[in-house]
C-alpha cells in the first residue's frame, strides 16, 4: 500500500434536577470515626443514598471529579463529558460549519477504505473504541468482504446501545456486539467472540481523532492495549486530527452557535444531576485554548466570578478567572504517530492524508 495524498440544532435547557437536601452525613464526617472514602466506598454510598435520597452514582466519575478538583489547578477527565446529553451535543458538533475533522475524516474513509478493506481480508471483527454514533462505520464495514462481528466500545451506554440498533438495522448480517468499556483500561470483549472464524483478522477502528484526548504517554499505552485486543495479526485503522493552524483550530472548538460551550457546560450540569452538585452553570463560561508548544487545543470552564460550588458535599472554591480543564486535544503529524506507534510495538503499513493536510487516516500493525 502507498501513502496517497487525497484529498438545528438547539443545545436548549434540560430540566434541572431539583437537587436534594444536603446536610453532612454524620456517620460519614463525624471525627474520630474510621475514614470512609467517599468516592468509591459502598457504605459510603448507602449512607448518602440514605440520607439523601440518592440511590446510586459512578463511584469513577466521583473519584475523578472530586480528586480533580481537589487540585491546585482544577481539571476533569473528557471522558466525563459524554453522558447521553453530551454525545448527543458531540454529535452536533460534527455538523458544524467551523468543526472540519468529521468532514474530513468520512472523505478520507470513502477514498482509502476499499484499500484498507483489501489488506484486512474476509471474515473480519471490527472493533470500534469510542465509536459514539458509529457514522464512520458503515463506510469500512460496508466496503470489508463478509465482516464477521462488529464490537462498538464506548463510555457513553445509551447512546452506544441506540447507535448500535440502528447498525443492526443496516448490516443485519454482521454479528453486532456493544461494549460500554473504558478505553484506559484492558476492554473485555465478549465471550461469543471466540466462534469467530480463526482466519478472520480482528481490526480495531478508532476514528475522530479520540486518541488526541490522551496525554502522549497515555496515548502509547492505550495504542499497547488495543494491539492486545487485535492481537499478532491485527490492524488499527486510527483517525487523526494533525491540523496546527490556530485560525481553523480555534473555531472548530468555539463555535459561532454556541454548541462545544453547551457540550462542555453540560459536565457541571451532570455532576449537578449526578454527584449532587450545586454548581450555577450561569456563573461559568466556555473557553478553547491553542497550546503551540504542546500542540493541543485546552477546554476550560471558567469561573466568572468567586464562588463556592459542592459536589458530593465537598465544598470547592473558585476565584474569579479560575478554570477546570476539561479535555485536550492533541495533534499529531506523521512523524508523532511513528514514534507513538514504535513505542506500542507497531508499525506503520500505510497512511492517507486530507488534501488540505488536517486530517490523518493511518494503518498501523502491531508486531512481536
Ligand atoms: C471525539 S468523540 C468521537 C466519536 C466518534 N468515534 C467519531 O469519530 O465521531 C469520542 C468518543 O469516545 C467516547 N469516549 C470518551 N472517553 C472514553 C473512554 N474513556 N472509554 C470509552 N469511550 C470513551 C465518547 O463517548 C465518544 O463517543
Amino acid at each position: 500500500m502507498t501513502t496517497q495524498h487525497l484529498r438545528n440544532f438547539s443545545p436548549g435547557a434540560e430540566p434541572r434536577t431539583p437537587r436534594p437536601l444536603l446536610r453532612p452525613p454524620a456517620e460519614v464526617d463525624r471525627p474520630g470515626r474510621v475514614p470512609v472514602d467517599h468516592a468509591d466506598s459502598r457504605r459510603s454510598r448507602e449512607l448518602r443514598a440514605e440520607i439523601t435520597g440518592w440511590t446510586s452514582y459512578d463511584p469513577r466519575l466521583a473519584a475523578d471529579v472530586l480528586s480533580g478538583l481537589s487540585q491546585p489547578r482544577k481539571s476533569i477527565p473528557s471522558t466525563w463529558l459524554y453522558d447521553q446529553r453530551g454525545s448527543q451535543l458531540f454529535e452536533a458538533i460534527t455538523e458544524l460549519p467551523e468543526y472540519y475533522a468529521t468532514r474530513s475524516e468520512i472523505a478520507l474513509l470513502r477514498n482509502c477504505a476499499a484499500e484498507i478493506a483489501e489488506e484486512i481480508g474476509p471474515d473480519a471483527t471490527m472493533i470500534e473504541i469510542g465509536s459514539g454514533s458509529s457514522r464512520k462505520t458503515p463506510l469500512l464495514l460496508g466496503a470489508m468482504q463478509r465482516p464477521y462481528a462488529y464490537v462498538p466500545v464506548d463510555i457513553s451506554g445509551a447512546f452506544l446501545m441506540h447507535s448500535a440498533a440502528l447498525l443492526r438495522g443496516r448490516f443485519p448480517d454482521v454479528r453486532i456486539m456493544p461494549v460500554v468499556g473504558d478505553f484506559k483500561r484492558p476492554v473485555q470483549l465478549p465471550h461469543a467472540l471466540r466462534f469467530a472464524p480463526a482466519r478472520g483478522r480482528r481490526i480495531v477502528f478508532f476514528p475522530g481523532s479520540t486518541i488526541g484526548n490522551l496525554t502522549p504517554e497515555e496515548a502509547v499505552q492505550c495504542l499497547e492495549r488495543l494491539g492486545d485486543l487485535c492481537g499478532p495479526n491485527g490492524l488499527i485503522v486510527l483517525g487523526v486530527d494533525q491540523n496546527h493552524n490556530e485560525e481553523t483550530l480555534l473555531p472548530a472548538y468555539n463555535d459561532a452557535a454556541g454548541v462545544t460551550a453547551a457540550f462542555n457546560l453540560n459536565l457541571l450540569e451532570r455532576i449537578n444531576r449526578e454527584l449532587g452538585g450545586s454548581f450555577d452553570v450561569g456563573a461559568f463560561r466556555h473557553e478553547a485554548r491553542y497550546d503551540s508548544d504542546k500542540r493541543r487545543i485546552e477546554m476550560h470552564l471558567v469561573s466568572v466570578r468567586e464562588q463556592t460550588a459542592e459536589v458530593l458535599r465537598r465544598p470547592f472554591a473558585f476565584a474569579q478567572g479560575e478554570t477546570i480543564h476539561t479535555e485536550n486535544s492533541y495533534k499529531y503529524d506523521r512523524e508523532a504517530i511513528e514514534s507513538m506507534a514504535a513505542r506500542a510495538k507497531m508499525r506503520r503499513l500505510a497512511g492517507w492524508v486530507e488534501e488540505r493536510g488536517r486530517f490523518a487516516v493511518h494503518l498501523l500493525e502491531p508486531h512481536t
